[in-house]
């Protein structure tokens, strides 16, 4: 019999590359999408007639329960999320509803179901927010700095409390920051990819960028979605960070943009725009992913370097594509 997933928030960079990986390892694949007006599915195009999509929205109680009826799920990852840092001092409260009390839905849904499904939640680095111990580790005191990340602990702590509660296969996977060609525009490694392939094709020649001293711990999405996955086939629910143990300054991040492209001195290219500086930001990010590769063998395989070109040189295909 093959296993059967649900995915929330599939049509996320996370979402897609699960699905692609999960497909891959022959299970069904059902996908959590809320209605839009206009459908949103450039990262799961390829899906189409592979994956089942079904309607429901974390912030509807109901839809999950009937998400779950119709997918009868050995496993729930559920990464949807309102995911932007930014936007969440905008939609503090939206932000709260979806990112913070949809894990609580979640879990309330599949109690009510009562089959036994293994559970994961995305939590997230930015929990650690003004980071206390660096790098991270799973004992490391959290101090978030953002809406979001006040969400992402309520849910991480609802997690871990119907684990213990109600003795659920529950793990909260807390990830650093990653990546890949399908990240969203809006966050700042895709829109220095998109903005250096742009400047290299003659189409732009600024990017306006916020704080350039952040530093992050930046990994390759495909690598942490198998993680996600090993976490649920453990023996006994827990709960791990995933990271590089490496990290970077936005400015290194276009130091290697720009010289892919072979342009050396980048600072004509950059304007500083105090719309993306945050009211609280966090500077530093760095994890210690020691116990997710003593406790079951994973490590991340794309260095710093290779997950920019990447991006990058996927951008100027697609610029190129649209300028044909
Ligand atoms: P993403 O690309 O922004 O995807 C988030 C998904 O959630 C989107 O498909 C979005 O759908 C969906 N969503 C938003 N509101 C929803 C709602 N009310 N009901 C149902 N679905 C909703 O994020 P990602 O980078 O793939 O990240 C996946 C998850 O991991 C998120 O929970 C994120 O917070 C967390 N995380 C990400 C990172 C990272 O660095 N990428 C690190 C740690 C944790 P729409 O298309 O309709 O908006
Ligand atoms: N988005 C954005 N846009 N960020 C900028 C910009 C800009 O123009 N200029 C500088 N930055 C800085 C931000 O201030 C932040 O310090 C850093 O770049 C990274 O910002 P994002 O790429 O938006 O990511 P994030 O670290 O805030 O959040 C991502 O990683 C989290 C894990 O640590 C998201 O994927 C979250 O969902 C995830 O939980």
């Amino acid at each position: 019999m093959k296993k059967r997933a649900l995915i929330t928030g599939v049509n996320g960079m996370d979402g897609s590359h699960l699905s692609d990986f999960l497909l891959d390892k022959e299970y069904e694949v059902f996908g959590l999408e809320r209605r839009s007006s206009v459908k949103n599915r450039t990262n799961t195009s390829h899906l189409e007639g592979k994956v089942r999509f079904l309607t429901g929205d974390l912030s509807d109680q109901n839809s999950l329960l009937r998400a779950l009826k119709e997918s009868n799920p050995d496993e729930v990852y559920n990464l949807g999320a309102q995911s932007f840092v930014g936007e969440s001092w905008n939609t503090p409260e939206q932000t709260s509803d979806v990112t913070g009390l949809g894990a609580l839905r979640m879990l309330e849904a599949i109690r009510e179901y009562g089959k036994e499904i293994k559970f994961y939640q995305a939590s997230t680095s930015e929990m650690f927010g003004r980071m206390v111990e660096n790098p991270a580790k799973e004992t490391t005191p959290f101090y978030p700095r953002s809406p979001y990340g006040v969400s992402k602990l309520y849910a991480h702590w609802i997690t871990k409390n119907y684990r213990e509660s109600y003795d659920m296969f529950n793990v909260s996977g807390i990830l650093f920051n990653h990546e890949s060609e399908r990240r969203g525009h809006e966050f700042v490694t895709r829109k220095i990819t998109d903005g250096v392939a742009r400047i290299f094709l003659g189409l732009s020649d600024q990017i306006a960028l916020g704080n350039l001293d952040s530093r992050r711990d930046w990994g390759y999405s495909p690598d942490y979605v198998e993680a996600m996955w090993m976490m649920l086939q453990l023996e006994d629910p827990d709960d791990y960070i995933i990271a590089t143990g490496e990290c970077h300054s936005i400015r290194e991040f276009l130091d290697v943009a720009f010289n892919h492209v072979g342009i050396e001195n980048w600072s004509k290219h950059v304007v500083q725009d105090p719309r993306y500086m945050r009211p609280a930001e966090v500077d530093v990010l760095r994890g210690d992913y020691g116990k997710a590769k003593n406790d079951f063998g994973w490590s991340p395989s794309t260095s710093f370097e290779n997950l920019v070109k990447k991006m990058l040189d996927n951008d100027i295909r697609l610029l190129k594509k649209e300028k044909n």
